[in-house]
C-alpha cells in the first residue's frame, strides 16, 4: 500500500498577510481554490488578481485542477461560462465535483472585505452540484443519462403513481405510453425537492397532459383515481403476477389471461403449459425444463426479494466456485445491487478473465463447481453469439450475446434466519434468481455498463447515443455509424468521455 506523506503543517494565520507568496497559499479559508479563468480577463490582469488574494491569504490555484473549488470568470454570460465548463469537463478525471462558476464581483467584493463573501445568486454564473440548486426546472436535461438519478429521491409516490401507468401500458403492449410515464416519473426521480405545486411542473422535459394530470391529482386529492383504478383491476393484477414468474413475459402472461387463467393454482392446474419442453439441440433432442415450471416451483421464495446481505453471500459462493474453476478470473456485481438497491428480483454477476479468450468455457467449470455442493436448484444456459461479433448480426438479436445462464440457487440461511422469520419455519435455504454473464475481457467495461442498468437509464443512453451522438450503444461496443468504426474504452468512464457525458457513478444511475 502507498503510503500516505505526512500532512504539511499550516503556516500561521496571518503570516501571509506581508510580501505576496508566488505559490498557492496556504488556505487561510479552507474550502476556496480559486482558479481565475483567463480568456476575458487577459494575462496581467490575472496575474494582479492573483497576487492580490494571495496577498489576502487566498488560496489561487494556477492551474485547473479538482482542488478547485471557485471559479472566478470576468464579463462572461452564464452560457459561455456553462460551455466553458462542459469543454473543460470533457477532459475532467472520473468523479470530479465541478467547482462554481462566479461573476468577478464576487472576487471584488471579497477582496474588499479580506475574506470570501457569501456567494448569492447574483454571483453565479453557474452552479456545481444541481442538487444543491434551488429547484430550477427549466434546467432538467431531458435525457435520464445526463443527469444523476440516485437510489432515494423526493417524489417517491408520484414517481410510483406513473410507473403503475408505465407497467400498465406495458402490459397493453402500448411501448410508446409505457415510455411517456416511464421517462416522467424519472424526471420526478431526479428533482432535487418535493413537488407540491402543479407549477414546479412546468418547464420539465417529458411531462404531458396525461402525466401531468395524474401529478395534479396526487397533489391535490393525495391519490389518483386512474391509478388506484388500474391497482385494483383483475387485469393488472394477473399481469403482474404471471409476469413476475421466472420465465413469463408480456406475451405469455396475456395469452393465459386470455384463456381465463388468473392465480397460480390455475397455471399449477394445466401443467402442460409449463413442464417438460422438447427442443432441439445439437442435432439431438434434449430434454429441457422450462422456466416457468421451476419458476412456479420455487415461486414462493422468489417472490420474495432478495436482500443485500444475500447477495452477499452469493457472490462469494459465486467467487469460490470462479476460483477454483480458472484462477485469476474474476466475479463482478452487476445489476441493481451495484447501483446501491438494499433487495432486488435476482442477483446479477458478470464473470470475465484479464487474458482475452481465457473466460471460453469458463461458465460450464463454474457451474459443475457450483453443482456439486448443491446449490443449484435450476439453470438454463444459453450460448454465445459472439461469433456474429459483426455490428450488424449483433443488432439483429435483441437481447445481448454473451453466454450466459440463468439460474435458480440454493442458498444456504445462515442458522439465525432459519429459526424465525419466513414463511416456511426451519427453512434452511432459500431458492434466489441469479444471472451468470460471461464476458471477453476486451467488452467488459460495456458490458458492465449494460448490465448495471437501471433499465430505463439504459434505454435512455442507447436512445441518447443515437440520437444525440450517431454512435450505437450496446452490451458489447460502441459503433460510429457514420465513420463506420468501434470506438475502444478500457472502463465505464471512456464510455461516458465517448459520449460527451459527465461521468455517472453506478449509485446515481437510478432512473
Ligand atoms: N439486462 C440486459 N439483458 C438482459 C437482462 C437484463 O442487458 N437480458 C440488463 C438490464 O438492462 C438491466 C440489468 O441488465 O439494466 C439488470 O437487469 P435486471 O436484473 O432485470 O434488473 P435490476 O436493475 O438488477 O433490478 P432487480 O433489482 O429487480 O434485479
Ligand atoms: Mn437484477
Ligand atoms: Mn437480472
Amino acid at each position: 500500500m502507498a503510503q500516505v506523506p505526512p500532512r504539511r503543517r499550516r503556516a500561521p494565520v496571518g503570516s501571509s498577510g506581508g510580501a505576496a507568496p508566488s505559490a498557492p497559499a496556504s488556505a487561510r479559508f479552507p474550502g476556496v481554490a480559486i482558479y481565475l479563468a483567463e480568456p476575458r480577463m487577459g494575462r496581467s490582469r490575472r496575474a494582479f488578481l492573483t497576487r492580490l488574494a494571495r496577498s489576502k491569504g487566498f488560496s489561487v490555484l494556477d492551474a485547473y485542477s479538482p482542488e478547485v473549488t471557485h471559479v472566478v470568470m470576468e464579463q462572461t454570460s452564464a452560457a459561455e461560462a456553462a460551455a466553458w465548463q462542459e469543454r473543460k469537463a470533457a477532459s475532467a478525471p472520473a468523479g470530479w465535483t465541478r467547482p462554481v462558476l462566479l461573476d468577478v464581483s464576487w472576487f471584488t467584493e471579497s477582496m474588499a472585505v479580506g475574506q470570501p463573501v457569501p456567494m448569492e445568486r447574483r454571483h453565479h454564473l453557474e452552479v456545481a452540484e444541481p442538487r444543491k440548486r434551488a429547484p430550477s426546472p427549466a434546467r432538467m436535461l431531458p435525457y435520464a443519462c445526463q443527469r444523476p438519478t440516485p437510489l432515494t429521491h423526493h417524489n417517491a409516490s408520484l414517481s410510483e403513481a406513473l410507473e403503475t401507468l408505465a407497467e400498465a401500458a406495458g402490459f397493453e403492449g402500448s411501448e410508446g405510453r409505457l415510455l411517456s410515464f416511464c421517462r416522467a416519473a424519472s424526471v420526478l426521480k431526479a428533482l432535487p425537492s418535493p413537488v407540491t405545486t402543479l407549477s414546479q411542473l412546468q418547464g420539465l422535459p417529458h411531462f404531458g397532459n396525461h402525466s401531468s394530470r395524474v401529478v395534479q391529482e396526487m397533489l391535490e386529492h393525495g391519490a389518483c383515481k386512474e391509478v388506484e383504478r388500474v391497482r385494483r383491476s383483475e387485469r393488472y393484477q394477473t399481469m403482474k403476477l404471471f409476469t413476475q414468474i421466472f420465465g413469463v413475459g408480456v406475451k405469455t402472461a396475456d395469452q393465459w389471461y386470455r384463456e381465463g387463467l388468473r392465480t397460480l393454482d390455475d397455471l399449477r392446474e394445466q401443467p402442460q403449459k409449463l413442464t417438460q419442453q422438447q427442443k432441439a439441440g445439437g442435432g439431438r433432442l434434449w430434454r429441457v425444463r422450462r422456466p416457468v415450471s421451476a419458476g412456479l416451483q420455487h415461486h414462493e421464495d422468489l417472490a420474495v426479494p432478495v436482500q443485500q446481505e444475500e447477495a452477499q453471500a452469493l457472490q462469494r459462493l459465486v467467487e469460490a466456485a470462479v476460483g477454483q474453476a480458472l484462477p485469476g478470473a474474476t466475479v463482478t456485481l452487476t445489476g441493481g445491487f451495484r447501483r446501491g438497491k438494499l433487495q432486488g428480483h435476482d442477483v446479477d454477476f458478470l464473470l470475465t478473465h484479464p487474458q482475452e479468450g481465457r473466460e471460453a468455457g469458463l461458465l460450464p467449470r463454474v457451474m459443475h463447481h457450483l453443482q456439486n455442493q448443491g446449490l443449484v436448484l435450476y439453470h438454463l444456459h444459453q450460448h454465445s453469439h459472439l461469433g456474429d461479433s459483426t455490428y450488424k448480426a449483433q443488432q439483429s438479436h435483441t437481447m445481448d450475446c454473451f453466454e450466459r445462464n440463468f439460474c435458480i440457487f440454493r442458498l444456504p440461511l445462515p442458522p439465525e434466519a432459519a429459526v424465525g422469520g419466513l414463511q416456511r419455519p426451519c427453512q434452511t435455504w432459500k431458492a434466489v434468481r441469479v444471472d451468470l454473464v460471461v464476458t471477453p475481457i476486451s467488452q467488459f467495461p460495456f458490458a458492465l455498463l449494460g448490465w448495471t442498468g437501471s433499465k430505463h437509464f439504459e434505454r435512455e443512453l442507447r436512445r441518447f447515443s443515437r440520437r444525440e451522438k450517431g454512435l450505437c450503444l450496446s452490451s458489447h461496443s460502441l459503433f460510429d455509424l457514420q465513420q463506420e468504426k468501434f470506438l475502444p474504452a478500457a472502463s465505464e468512464e471512456d464510455i461516458f468521455r465517448h459520449l460527451g457525458l459527465k461521468y455517472l457513478p453506478p449509485e446515481q444511475r437510478n432512473a
